[in-house]
């Protein structure tokens, strides 16, 4: 079979330059939640890879639960339209809850998650996001642990996808043009 990484032009960040990166927001996290236990709250499906390896990488306590959220029909381009496909399973009253992302593009899906998931009442809300793009700062969403700030281009792999593809990737990198054809 085909390799899927040689439909990559470009490598951004290699599979050691993002668990670098982790590593140290797992270190700065665990100094601000000192005494508190986390609930990471991941964003499915993108978020897979950083919540396997952000939780694993703290020394804090933690829980994890799922949201599903899409704002991306099978293309390139957001469609704006927010849609909760799976809810928590958790009370997350009185919690300090910690979002996780992959990527913050638009910011649309934050911002429409923060303000659902405050309406519940949690003890303190922050997001985690592995990947941000410029236009994410127009979008009012403070975010504030951010693994690396990217250029306005479509990235693949380390959970994010093009049409449900090469989230396993475990670089990160911009696809060959032949790709979408
Ligand atoms: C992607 C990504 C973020 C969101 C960011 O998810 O994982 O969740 O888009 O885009 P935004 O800032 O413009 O809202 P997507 O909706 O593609 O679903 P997926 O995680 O299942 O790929
Ligand atoms: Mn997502
Ligand atoms: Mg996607």
């Amino acid at each position: 079979a085909a390799d899927i990484s040689s439909d990559l032009t470009t490598v951004l960040y290699t599979e050691e330059q993002v668990h670098q990166r982790l590593a140290e927001l797992a270190t700065q996290i665990d100094e601000d939640y000192a005494g508190r236990d986390i609930l990471l709250v991941g964003v499915l499906t993108g978020a897979v890879m950083v919540m396997a390896d952000l939780s694993r990488a703290l020394r804090s306590h933690c829980e994890m639960d799922w949201m599903a959220i899409s704002s991306y029909g099978s293309g390139t381009q957001s469609s704006g339209v927010v849609r909760i496909l799976k809810d928590l399973n958790t009370d997350i009253a009185g919690r300090h809850v910690l979002v996780v992302e992959d990527i913050i593009d638009t910011g649309l899906t934050l911002s429409y998650l923060v303000s659902n998931l405050r309406s519940r009442e949690p003890a303190s809300l922050e997001i985690m996001t592995m990947f941000r793009k410029p236009e994410a700062q127009s979008n009012q969403v403070e975010v504030k642990y951010v693994g690396f700030d990217i250029p306005n281009e479509f990235v693949v792999g380390y959970g994010l996808d093009y049409d449900g593809r090469y989230r396993n990737l475990t670089s990160v990198g911009t696809l060959a043009p032949h790709v979408y054809s």
